[in-house]
């Protein structure tokens, strides 16, 4: 991707797998809502491709439905509530009005925000319309789902229950998850590939694989945890570059 003289991306071949939930870390400014805004057809590429496989490996074209996003920056339509926000998708699919705003409210409770499906987006806090964005990208039970940063401004602990609930959500939809996060943490415990991308703009290293035997809350307090969080931290510090 090109914008003026800043070459982002330049020279990377990343190889997303079929339903893997893969992470990526790096610095601020290194290309990963570039990446995900490529992935998604948001922006011209200035060079390169970017190709969709199916499970036989033939070459598909995602639709709409496909793909779901959740923006850095939660992007909520202002002047609709927050259900008829996260209706929205569904809304544009045409699904009857009671039944998408059973699915928007039932997809709100999994993200905890019970109780404020009739509030104005600038009613909310910064993490609550982070979740709200969540929600509306999750409702249409998307096969791709490319999320930027989307807990970033959480306490730790609301943070860990939503990871521990989107997890289920992928396993459950069987998804293809591409999460940007800061957190190593959240990296680990959720991902099965970490990948890095270093410098500014950044080039990626070669993915770290998260071979976890298990990914509950006990996980995280493990040496096999930690062991694996050095082995990331270490590639952002500067690794070998793939
Ligand atoms: N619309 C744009 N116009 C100009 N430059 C841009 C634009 N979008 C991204 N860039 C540049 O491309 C590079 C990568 O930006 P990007 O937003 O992808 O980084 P990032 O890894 O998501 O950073 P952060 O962790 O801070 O969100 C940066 O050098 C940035 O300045
Ligand atoms: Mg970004």
């Amino acid at each position: 991707m090109r914008f003026g003289t800043v070459e982002a991306l330049a020279g990377a071949t990343i190889d997303i797998r079929a339903g893997e939930f893969l992470a990526i870390v790096g610095d601020s400014g290194g290309g990963k809502t570039t990446l995900l805004r490529a992935i998604g057809g948001l922006l011209p590429l200035a060079g390169g491709s970017i190709a969709f496989h199916d499970a036989r490996g033939r070459s598909v074209r995602p639709g709409p439905r496909d793909l779901g996003f959740c923006f850095q920056e939660g992007r909520l339509l202002p002047w609709r509530t927050v259900l008829a926000n996260v209706a929205l998708p569904l809304e544009l699919e045409g699904m009857a009005r009671e039944e998408r705003l059973q699915a928007a409210a039932g997809m709100l409770a999994r993200m905890h925000l019970q109780g404020v499906e009739q509030r104005m987006p600038r009613e909310l806090s910064g993490g609550m319309r982070m979740r709200v964005a969540m929600a509306r990208a999750l409702v249409t039970r998307p096969r791709v789902l490319l999320l930027d940063e989307p807990f970033g401004a959480l306490d730790e602990v609301t943070r860990q229950a939503l990871d521990e609930e989107l997890l289920v959500l992928v396993r459950e939809t069987g998804a293809t998850a591409v999460l940007v996060t800061h957190s190593i943490q959240e990296a680990v415990a959720l991902a099965d590939r970490v990948l890095v991308l270093r410098g500014r703009p950044g080039v990626s290293l070669a993915p770290i694989a998260i071979d976890l035997p298990a990914r509950d809350e006990l996980t995280r307090l493990s040496v096999g945890f930690a062991s694996l969080c050095a082995q990331v931290q270490a590639g952002l510090r500067g690794g070998r570059v793939a």
